[in-house]
């Protein structure tokens, strides 16, 4: 663990000095990712916006106000799981992500799925659906799914941010969090030996975090 430590420690200072796109020329701080280099569940969103830019940490703004009650709601502490984006730098704007700076950061966040190596990785908007799987449908038709590729799931939501402002999407955001809550279930109730190796369970983590009636 202290070995994995280090690397991670190692690659956040990377990203945090990496000037491999021009992102680097108006970004105030760069947003490596926050969260327990073991946690069982990822969630990955897009890109900073103007809160995590000024404080180099994700999901601060309105929408991870969202996304914290959103996990809140199916009994997971944001605390629990690690929390990164594709871009690791504010587009200037909160434009999209251009395909050259996605792809400039494409190896830090496959490294950080190596290190964290977590089995369930929740896919929040189309930016990070298509990074992570670039054959799957659209979002409007992928969100609330659960896909499997190799030994990871996924699980493809609605963007919270395009939820904020858009009361049809958010009901469906919190209906999706019920198939996340189901699968959290499930595999707390099938787990009980780590995920995938890295030293921490599933279900210890749901257990922190569930009330008595809900343990799996
Ligand atoms: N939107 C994202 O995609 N990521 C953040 O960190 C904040 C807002």
């Amino acid at each position: 663990m202290q070995q994995v430590d280090a690397s991670a420690a190692a690659l956040d200072a990377e990203i945090r000095a990496c000037q491999t796109c021009g992102l680097c020329t108006t970004r105030t701080n760069a947003v490596p990712g926050d969260g327990p280099i073991n946690a069982a569940v990822m969630a990955v969103g897009e890109a900073p916006g103007q809160t995590e830019d000024a404080t180099g940490h994700p999901f601060v703004g309105a929408a991870g106000n969202l996304l914290n009650s959103l996990l809140e709601g199916i009994g997971l502490s944001r605390s629990a799981i690690f929390i990164t984006n594709i871009v690791k730098c504010r587009p200037p704007g909160n434009r999209d992500p251009l395909d050259g700076e996605v792809a400039a950061c494409a190896p830090y966040l496959d490294q950080q799925i190596d290190l964290v190596k977590p089995e369930i990785i929740l896919l929040l908007g189309r930016h990070a659906l298509h990074r992570l799987i670039p054959d799957a449908p659209t979002i409007s038709k992928a969100h609330g799914t659960v896909l499997t590729r190799g030994e990871r799931t996924y699980i493809p939501l609605y963007h919270p941010a395009a939820a904020l402002y858009n009361g049809s999407l958010l009901t469906t955001l919190r209906e999706d969090m019920n198939t996340v809550h189901q699968v959290l279930r499930e595999r707390g109730a099938a787990q009980g030996s780590g995920n995938s190796g890295n030293g921490n369970t599933l279900s210890r983590q749901l257990s922190l975090s569930w009330t008595a009636e809900e343990q799996p």
